[in-house]
């Protein structure tokens, strides 16, 4: 599908016209974990998604988990860009689902502990930024990969040589729970953007 059909499509499921879209497709989203220098030389190894067996947050919305298949096709929207032509290259926007009912990438918390990115109804449609709650990032350096980030309520976008306040563990696997990525409200936090650091990646394809 074209990003113009796609925006249609998405507009249509959201109820929207066409002509208030204001957050453009940026076409399909796979995300993993790993560094982007790494994706880049032997592919997605650990790859992250939505299961509709779970795990779940305690309000019973899945979770990001590691997955070898996912019940949910996402894509990323443009709501706003910073260096379109150059590198680092910044973008906003939510991630939603583009199989079954609209749902957005979610954290649960701007601010606990134990985090989690869940899938929940979107707040926003796509004529407006998201909420904080539903506020990601991705980084594009020279890798083919982007790195991939909450930003929640810092203003966007946020330049990649700086920290962001919500830092990514992926949580081991226990024999109740599969391993799933957590992020901790740690203020200026998280290192620069540079390709090299492990933490959340993003594919975008033409789907
Ligand atoms: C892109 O992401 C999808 C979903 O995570 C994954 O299946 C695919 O292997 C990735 N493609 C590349 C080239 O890494
Ligand atoms: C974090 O949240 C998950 C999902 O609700 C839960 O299974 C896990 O026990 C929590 N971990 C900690 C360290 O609190
Ligand atoms: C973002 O939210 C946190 C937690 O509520 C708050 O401490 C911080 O001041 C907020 N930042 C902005 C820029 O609104
Ligand atoms: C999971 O592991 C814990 C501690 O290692 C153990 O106590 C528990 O019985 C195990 N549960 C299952 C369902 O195997």
């Amino acid at each position: 599908m074209s990003s113009f059909c796609r925006t249609l499509f998405i507009s249509a499921l959201l109820g929207l016209s066409a002509v208030n879209a204001w957050c453009g497709d940026n076409g399909g989203a796979g995300l993993a974990w790993g560094s982007q220098a790494e994706a880049d030389k032997i592919g997605f190894n650990t790859i992250l998604g939505f299961k509709s067996s779970g795990p779940f947050d305690t309000a019973g919305n899945p979770i990001l988990t590691v997955v070898s298949s996912f019940d949910w096709s996402l894509a990323a929207f443009i709501c706003g860009q910073k260096n379109p032509d150059s590198y680092p290259q910044t973008t906003f926007g939510p991630v939603l689902t583009i199989s079954g009912p609209t749902l957005c990438l979610t954290i649960s918390e701007l601010e606990a502990a134990n985090a989690t990115i869940s899938l929940q109804p979107c707040v926003n449609d796509i004529t407006a930024n998201p909420v904080p709650t539903q506020m990601f990032q991705w980084i594009g350096t020279d890798y083919i990969t982007y790195g991939f980030e909450f930003i929640g309520n810092q203003s966007v976008p946020v330049d990649p040589s700086s920290s962001t306040d919500y830092v990514p563990t992926l949580v081991p696997a226990t024999n109740i729970t599969g391993a799933y990525v957590r992020l901790d409200y740690l203020p200026d936090g998280l290192p620069a953007s540079t390709g090299l650091e492990t933490g959340m990646i993003l594919n975008l394809s033409d789907d």
